[in-house]
């Protein structure tokens, strides 16, 4: 089962996860990485759940269109949508509020 760090506000938060997990679908679900991930349209569209990948990045699929559209240049800073992903490997994510909207 892959694990998940996610980091967020200075603090670190890990589980395991089954293979194949959103993790945007298991907070909505609430449960890890509920609450800390901050998340809105679950569609690509908002990137409110944008991440930096810190590791694990190589099992990662190539960013989709939506990802490309969203993120733009932060792709290449390391940011992907959480709620694109499917995650089949253990992965290292931090959650910044760089990212949101309106700031
Ligand atoms: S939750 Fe809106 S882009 Fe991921």
């Amino acid at each position: 089962m892959p694990t998940v760090v996610f980091r967020k506000d200075g603090q670190t938060y890990r589980d395991e996860v089954k293979a194949s997990t959103n993790l945007v679908v298991r907070a909505g679900i609430k449960q890890f990485p509920f609450p800390h991930l901050r998340y809105e349209c679950g569609m690509g569209k908002c990137a409110h759940c944008a991440c930096r990948v810190l590791a694990g990045q190589e099992h990662l699929p190539p960013p989709n269109w939506k990802e490309k559209k969203q993120l733009g240049e932060r792709l290449d800073a390391g940011y992907r949508l959480v709620c694109q992903l499917w995650i089949e490997h253990d992965i290292e994510l931090e959650q910044g509020d760089d990212l949101t909207p309106g700031r």
